[in-house]
Formats: C-alpha cells, sequence, structure tokens
C-alpha cells in the first residue's frame, strides 16, 4: 500500500474523545467529517468544539476567522457512508471490542483501499481490531488522552500487520495536529496507560486503606506528587465507565491484580456515576 497523501479525515464517535480529535483536525486544516449515532449527538458534539474554539478567541489564542474557518471545515453525519472519501478514519467509539470489530467491517466496505482506519482505543488490542478488515495493513493506533487538544502526547500504534506506511501517515498527521507523537507497538496499554491504570487503581484503593475523602487523596496527589490534577478529579474527567472497561481490558489481558478496577468504582460505573459526563462521580459537576 503506498502511503496516501491525507487530505480528509473522518472521526467516528464524537463523544469528549472524539470530539477533540474533531476539533485538532480542523484547526490543522483538514476537511473532517465526523459521524454520530443520533443528530442531536453530532450536533451536541459541534456544540462542543465550537464552545472550546471560542473560548481561544477569546483567550487570543486564535482568531474569530480562524475559528469560523476551521468549522466551517467541520461536517457532521449520521451515515458510515459518507466517509467514502476520507483518507484517514479515526475510531472513537466505546471501548468493546464486538463494537469495534464490527464498525471497522463496515468501514472497510465504505472507504477506498488505500484509505487508513486508526483506532483510539485506550486498552484493547489494535492487532485484534485489524482482524475485522480483509486488509489489516492498514490498521494502526493513535491513542490520544483527556482532554485530547490540550494533552501533547498521541501514541501512534503499530499492530502486527500495520504497514511501514500507515504507520507514518498517522505519524504526520499526529504532528500536524501540533502533537507529539512517540511510536510504540501493539502491547497491553501501549505506553501510558500500562502505568498510567494501575496506578490509578493503586489510588483509587489508597482511598479506602488510608480512610481519606477523594479531596485529600486529591490533594496528597497534586501538593505530594506534582500532578497537575488529582487522581479522583483526574478518573473523574477520563469518565468512570472508560477507566473500568480499560482496567479490565488491561487485567484480562496481564492477570495482574493491580490492573483490575477496584470493586468501589466497578460500583460507581454500574450506579451511572460516570464523572463529568454524567454530572456525577467523585465530585458533582452539576
Ligand atoms: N476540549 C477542548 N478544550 C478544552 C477541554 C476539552 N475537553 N477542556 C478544557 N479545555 C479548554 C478550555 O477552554 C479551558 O479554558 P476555560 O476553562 O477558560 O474555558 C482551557 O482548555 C484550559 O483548561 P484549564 O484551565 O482547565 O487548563 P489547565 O491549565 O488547568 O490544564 C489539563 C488542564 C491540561 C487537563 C491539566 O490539568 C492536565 O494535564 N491534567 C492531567 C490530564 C491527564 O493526565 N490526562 C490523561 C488521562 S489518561 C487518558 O486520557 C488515556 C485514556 O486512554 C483513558
Amino acid at each position: 500500500m503506498a502511503a496516501p497523501e491525507i487530505r480528509k479525515i473522518g472521526v467516528v464517535g464524537l463523544g469528549s474523545m472524539g470530539a477533540g480529535i474533531a476539533q485538532l483536525a480542523i484547526e490543522a486544516g483538514y476537511e473532517t467529517i465526523g459521524r454520530e449515532v443520533t443528530r442531536e449527538l453530532g450536533q451536541q458534539a459541534r456544540e462542543r468544539i465550537s464552545h472550546f474554539l471560542q473560548r481561544k478567541v477569546d483567550k487570543d489564542r486564535t482568531s474569530a476567522t480562524a475559528r469560523k474557518a476551521a468549522l466551517d471545515r467541520l461536517s457532521i453525519t449520521t451515515d458510515l457512508a459518507d466517509l467514502a472519501d476520507c483518507d484517514l478514519v479515526i475510531e472513537a467509539i466505546v471501548e468493546d471490542l464486538e463494537a469495534k470489530l464490527a464498525l471497522f467491517s463496515d468501514l472497510e466496505r465504505v472507504v477506498s483501499a488505500d484509505a487508513i482506519l486508526a483506532t483510539n482505543t485506550s486498552a484493547l488490542s489494535v492487532t485484534e481490531i485489524a482482524a475485522a478488515v480483509g486488509d489489516p495493513t492498514r490498521v494502526v493506533g493513535m491513542h490520544f488522552f483527556n482532554p485530547a487538544p490540550l494533552m501533547p502526547l498521541v501514541e501512534i500504534v503499530r499492530a502486527q500487520l500495520s504497514s511501514d506506511e500507515a504507520v507514518e501517515s498517522a505519524y504526520a498527521v499526529g504532528e500536524r495536529f501540533g502533537k507529539h507523537p512517540v511510536r510504540c507497538h501493539d502491547t497491553p496499554g501501549f505506553v501510558v496507560n500500562r502505568v498510567l491504570i494501575p496506578l490509578l487503581n493503586d489510588c483509587l484503593r489508597v482511598l479506602d486503606e488510608a480512610h481519606v475523602s477523594p479531596e485529600e487523596l486529591d490533594t496528597a496527589m497534586t501538593a505530594g506528587a506534582g500532578w497537575p490534577m488529582g487522581p479522583c478529579t483526574l478518573v473523574d474527567l477520563v469518565g468512570i465507565d472508560v477507566h473500568v472497561l480499560a482496567s479490565e481490558a488491561l487485567y484480562e489481558k496481564l492477570r495482574e491484580p493491580r490492573m483490575a478496577p477496584p470493586p468501589r468504582i466497578v460500583a460507581m460505573k454500574n450506579a451511572g456515576l460516570l464523572g463529568r459526563k454524567s454530572g456525577r462521580g467523585f465530585y458533582s459537576y452539576e
């Protein structure tokens, strides 16, 4: 497969990560189409992006003209077939292997033969996701960090059968997004989550072991370890559900007890306390 020139980017799933990735793409000058399952969710994502770009204008970090030009590059659809002319599609849907396999299989039928398919999975195997398509050489991981427009890293994940061209194209897009791309292989959790997920789980276990409140734990880790935000604030930001699913995926692969999600946050997930996005997690956002 020849490395295609990336002119148009598709983003599937416009939750907080997908919307952040779409924001990066339009700010980097790419024609971008985002796909959500309903018009309402698509509209919410557009409003979110529009809001954050307006905040950048308010703070003189971009101009009103650049904001409008970026928003004009964004279209939203509910129909996957509208991604037919994308050179790169970045998937940011729910962390569920079956859902991702079904999507990649559908995507391959829609896009051209040399389009690259990337997954933003946190902890699933990119190689397993790539098995859904006839040409797995075109599949790579592009793992962004929450909040995607602010966090400088993107992990460019080489799956077992990824082509050099697909890896290098994804790397170049990461650079044009203004990120620090890091190439890595498809191992459980890649680089950051391999370290961060068990560390966050340790932090959450300390809540009960040391009898501290979320506020006290957050203060301890910001004031005592220099973290930019405390672990409870961070898990609320990432999403309790996302963190539980990523922990379970890592535990399934590595069988290390520290990877397993503490029962306390599994219970929070089951109760719908998902963090910022649901209005309540360790903290209340209402
Ligand atoms: N999208 C776009 N823009 C956003 C945003 C978002 N989601 N969230 C905030 N912003 C914009 C806002 O406009 C905000 O300004 P405003 O409040 O005046 O409108 C502006 O960014 C700056 O935000 P802050 O004032 O909150 O910026 P801070 O200086 O406090 O830094 C931070 C914020 C960069 C998030 C910092 O707290 C940080 O580095 N936290 C750690 C985050 C982290 O560790 N992320 C990784 C999580 S792990 C992960 O994602 C992996 C996954 O697989 C689970």
